[in-house]
């Protein structure tokens, strides 16, 4: 069933484990996510961002897709479809879609405007019973060209944002998007401990899960991450898979090259990946 996401980061804070959100781009990638989730019993987040939303023909595909998918499988595990780093119109355009949950991301503006967007925003997410994710200090990395700096969130700010009535907060604590260069200093654990003070005991989320060592993200769960982000790893295992296949010339084998065999290493890889994801966090077996 489609839900927002606020029970289940409650849960998973008040729990001390993290609930996975992934990313989705296509048939294949829902499919597989959904699959490993139902495996594990493990509450999920599909996140889409925006140029994936365009990318599937819009949020309303997206949404009749994801609805459709959820009840076809037979999926019994709580599942929320959540736009990532949303613009203000692009939040807009989810709640009428029929997403359940949103994030909107004001952290490339002033303090002043972010607080006055996400004022706005978080009213018309819970007047339609979705769940609203802000960001303070932005993510490093291109996230669907979309370039952040990196920086470490101020808690006073993360504190007046979260007063707003956010359900859960992005703060940058020098993680970034995509592959972390070699000379990467680490998440800044000193600084999320600020943060969570300065914030109520929100559940924090922990963006750019990809390429953080295991420890580290362990780490972050005992220190209020209640939600970690992936989206570039399942990116990169159904890539790899595909490419053997193809380096293999089984598309060139019997009917091989059948769209459903093709595309077939990749998706079990992004299931595979799923599942060893959800046990690290340590959702396996909360739905
Ligand atoms: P990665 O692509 O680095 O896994 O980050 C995902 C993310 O934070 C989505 O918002």
């Amino acid at each position: 069933m489609l839900v927002n996401a606020t029970r289940m980061l409650l849960k998973a804070r008040d729990g001390h484990y993290g609930v996975p959100q992934f990313n989705i781009n296509d048939l294949e990638w829902t499919k597989s996510v959904l699959l490993a989730c139902e495996e594990m019993k493990s509450p999920v987040i599909l996140g889409v961002s925006e140029g994936a939303g365009k990318y599937m023909t819009g949020f309303k595909t997206v949404a009749a897709m994801v609805k459709a998918m959820d009840e076809s499988l037979g999926i019994t595990v709580p599942v929320a479809l959540h736009l990532d780093h949303g613009t203000y119109e692009g939040a807009k355009a989810c709640i009428a879609a029929g997403f359940t949950s949103i994030m909107f991301d004001g952290s490339h503006y002033g303090i002043d405007e972010n607080v006055a967007k996400t004022k706005e925003l978080v009213e018309m997410a819970h007047d339609h019973g979705l769940s609203i994710e802000a960001e303070v200090g932005s993510i490093g990395g291109v996230e669907d060209g979309v370039v952040g700096a990196g920086e470490i969130a101020d808690p006073a700010e993360c504190a007046k944002i979260t007063a707003l009535g956010v359900d859960f907060l992005a703060a940058g604590i020098g993680n970034i998007h995509g592959i972390y260069p070699a000379n990467w200093k680490g998440l800044d654990f000193d600084a999320l401990d600020r943060i969570h003070q300065a914030t109520n005991n929100i559940p924090l989320v922990l963006h750019g899960g990809t390429g953080i060592p295991d420890e580290m993200v362990k780490k972050a769960i005992t220190l209020g991450v209640a939600k970690v982000n992936i989206n570039t790893e399942c990116q990169l295992v159904f890539a790899e898979a595909t490419r053997k296949y193809i380096e293999a010339g089984k598309d060139q084998q019997g009917k091989g090259y059948d769209p459903r065999k093709l595309l077939a290493p990749g998706a079990e890889a992004i299931q595979k990946l799923c599942c060893e994801k959800i046990k690290m966090f340590g959702c396996d077996g909360k739905a």
